[in-house]
């Protein structure tokens, strides 16, 4: 489906839960079946979309399940909805199911955790522009940092189904081996890629690990993990490779150095608070490069993006 069918079918839709499990020391999974129009809708989300979920009227959970640190503000209400994006999409017939991966950090995420099987939920989407697969790509680099893992996670999944023709790699990273968001892990982390993680592997797709404490895979960034492969790999043409990255801004802004230096196309999923998800309130400004000139110009993350050309981004950190 093209992009602009998917976003005119944008809107505000009810969804199922299917399951709602913890998946990891710090991730959950929920899984969402969406019927009708909204299925319709969903049917040609593209990875890297997103949705605004509306958490107000879910339960909180009870005190003693509340990490410490959450305790404090989990009585706050939630009156903005929240963007998520979503893990894996499966369209078949009329019904169209859909995965989230989800990290608790504050009062929204903390309600989901009380959804169950039966239950509704409010959904605006899909949202945003979602990553492109341009023609002539043969390589997809596909960098993850912690929660990044969800759109790059589909987009591995896109790109094997509809793309068979283009080889995808995978650089998994995370502070710590208990914040990989991974489902299934490896009895071993292969510090070379491999086909050991499932997450990946089940859609054929190599990866590799990398943790900042080294218990985990690689001993250091992520990013270490993509110089090297660019580097042994110095002799594909620069026009067939195009990385592909979500992660926490400063990991996205060397990873846009990185491929900067090498002039390989990057895309990079930008996050921002987003108070609407659909233009109207100016709370996710991303600033950009204005081509040909040494301009910038405000754009809006939940509209232009969450996908940028990394070379348009003006990153606000060292990295940049
Ligand atoms: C396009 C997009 C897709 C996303 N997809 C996912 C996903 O698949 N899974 C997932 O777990 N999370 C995802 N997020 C992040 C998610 O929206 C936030 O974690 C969520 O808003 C948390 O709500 P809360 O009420 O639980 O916590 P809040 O109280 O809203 O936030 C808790 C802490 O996280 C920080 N924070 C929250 N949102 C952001 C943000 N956008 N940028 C920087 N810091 C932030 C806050 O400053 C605060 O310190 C996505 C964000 C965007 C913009
Ligand atoms: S979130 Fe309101 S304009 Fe982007």
């Amino acid at each position: 489906m093209t992009q602009e069918r998917a976003s005119r079918k944008k809107g505000s839709h009810t969804a199922t839960v299917l399951s709602n499990v913890q998946a990891g020391e710090c991730f959950w999974k929920l899984r969402f079946r969406f019927e009708g129009e909204a299925a319709q809708a969903f049917a040609g989300f593209r990875p890297g979309q997103f949705i605004q979920f509306d958490t107000s009227e879910l339960a909180i959970p009870s005190i003693e399940t509340i990490p410490v640190a959450l305790r404090n503000g989990a009585r706050r209400n939630v009156l903005l909805r929240r963007p998520f994006s979503f893990s894996d999409v499966t369209v078949e017939s009329n019904v169209t199911t859909a995965d989230l991966l989800y990290c608790i950090v504050g009062p929204a995420s903390l309600r989901m955790t009380t959804l169950r099987e039966g239950d509704t939920a409010s959904i605006v989407g899909p949202l945003g522009n979602g990553f492109a697969v341009r023609e002539g790509t043969r390589i997809a680099l596909l960098v993850v940092g912690g929660m990044g893992l969800p759109p790059i996670r589909c987009l591995a999944k896109s790109l094997s189904v509809e793309h068979p023709d283009i080889t995808a790699v995978a650089f998994i990273g995370s502070r710590t081996v208990n914040a990989l968001p991974l489902e299934e892990r490896p009895a071993v982390f292969e510090e070379d890629l491999s086909l050991s993680v499932p997450t990946f592997a089940t859609l054929g797709v190599p990866s590799m690990v990398a943790t900042d404490d080294g218990s985990a895979g690689h001993r250091g960034p992520v990013t270490e993990c993509l110089s090297q492969w660019l580097q042994e790999n110095a002799d594909r043409p620069r026009e067939e490779i195009v990385v592909y990255a979500c992660g926490p801004e400063r990991m996205l802004a060397a990873v846009a150095r990185i491929a900067n230096e090498k002039d390989i196309d990057c895309q990079v999923s930008m996050e921002r608070r987003m108070a609407c998800g659909i233009g109207l309130c100016q709370s996710c400004a991303i600033d950009c490069r204005v081509a040909g000139s040494d301009e910038t110009i405000y754009k809006l993350c939940c509209q232009d993006g969450p996908v940028f050309d990394a070379r348009e981004v003006v990153f606000g950190t060292d990295d940049a």
